[in-house]
């Protein structure tokens, strides 16, 4: 079959990731699509910058409609963050009927219902794997996985880069900006880290994890928010003490028909799974009714990781060309919802 060309948008932590994953697994991805998968272009802020791979820099390019208007394109992957502009590139792309792998939680959460509805007109998929948790396959798994049973919590530990914070805080006695400066050269880190350490970023995560899991529409506002900033190491210690660590936790619950969802430090039982989840790993605890309780983990952020997320959901987009059932898996809304409030 003929090659199957993608232009990348974003060649940082994880853009690099996807070149290398994409070059160095070329034959296997060949042998389950059936095509040739080519980088055809990328686009980055600065073509001179140094790079960590080597890349034909004719390649690159720093004007987005390069990549978005280019009829040979057949999939954008997007993963050069952001909320404002990029959406303008994802909906533009869209539009000309490629195809969209994206990252990006801050997107999905706040314009998810528009991207999938334009999706949708045009006939195209829109995959995004990565944006939550990102090496571990929870939204695939959430969508089909659970798609006969009925989950009523979701509960875990979304964001790499407080969980590393909060580790090595708990386990070396390390300075949380001393650690949070470690995240960042670990590229686990958003480019504002504040939406890491002010919850955001898990508010973000648990707002499309409920969506997917509870079938129905939350915003990212019903999402009660509270980071890890004001945490100091005496509460770690305090709460080790007794029996328990510090970490931050989305828990979504979805009951009698009300469905509350909270970012917050919560002190969990060392004897519980969720409370040896260390470093840079996230944990996905999904309790379905059928089911009972069941629990996913792996890395949470990172460059092979959330590449692995992103050139599967390359993989899906490249069979479903093969298939010819692109944009059939649209999500939409689902139903009316209810919000728990302090008064229920
Ligand atoms: P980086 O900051 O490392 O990389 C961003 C890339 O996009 C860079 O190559 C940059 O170009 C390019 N870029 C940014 N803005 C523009 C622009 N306006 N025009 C052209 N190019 C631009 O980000 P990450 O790789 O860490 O994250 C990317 C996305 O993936 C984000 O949405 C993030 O939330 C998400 N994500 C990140 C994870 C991680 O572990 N890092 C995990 C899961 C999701 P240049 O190189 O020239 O500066
Ligand atoms: N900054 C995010 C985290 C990246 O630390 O979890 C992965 O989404």
């Amino acid at each position: 079959m003929k090659p199957v060309k993608v232009g990348l948008l974003g060649l940082g932590t994880v853009g690099t990731g996807v070149v290398r994953i994409v070059e160095g697994h070329q034959n296997d991805l060949q042998s389950q699509t059936g095509s040739p998968i080519v980088i055809e272009k990328i686009l980055v802020q600065n073509k001179s910058k140094a790079r960590s791979i080597q890349i034909d820099s004719s390649k690159l390019t720093e004007d987005p409609y390069d990549i978005v208007h280019d009829p040979e394109i057949d999939v954008v992957v997007e993963v050069m963050g952001g909320i404002g502009n990029t959406k303008e590139y994802i909906l533009e792309a869209l539009s000309r009927g490629k195809h969209v792998v994206t990252a990006n939680k801050d997107l999905m959460a706040l314009h998810g219902p528009e991207i999938l509805a334009k999706a949708g007109e045009n006939r195209c998929d829109v995959l995004y794997e990565a944006s939550v948790a990102g090496g571990i396959p929870i939204i695939r798994t959430l969508i089909e996985g659970f798609s006969s049973d009925r989950i009523t919590k979701i509960m875990g530990i979304v964001n790499g880069t407080t969980n590393y914070i909060l580790t090595k805080m708990s386990q070396e006695g390390a300075s949380y900006s001393e650690v949070l400066k470690e995240a960042q050269q670990l590229g686990y880190a958003e480019a504002d880290p504040t939406s890491d350490v002010e919850g955001l970023d898990a508010a973000r995560k648990m707002t499309i994890l409920s969506t997917l899991g509870f079938r129905t529409d939350v915003a990212l506002e019903d999402v009660s928010t509270k980071g890890i900033s004001a945490v100091s190491s005496e509460d770690i210690a305090y709460a080790k003490r007794l029996g328990y660590e510090l970490k931050l936790l989305g828990i979504a619950t979805s009951q009698d028909g009300f469905i509350s969802v909270t970012v917050e430090p919560t002190m969990v039982k060392n004897t519980h799974p969720i409370a040896s989840v260390n470093g840079v790993f996230n944990a996905v605890y999904v309790y379905g009714e059928a089911v009972g309780e069941t629990m996913f983990y792996g890395p949470g952020a990172g460059e092979l990781p959330t590449a692995t997320s992103i050139v599967a959901d390359l993989v899906a987009v490249v069979k479903n060309l093969r298939l010819g059932i692109n944009g059939q898996h649209a999500v939409g809304t689902y139903k009316e919802k209810k919000l728990k409030t302090d008064e229920q």
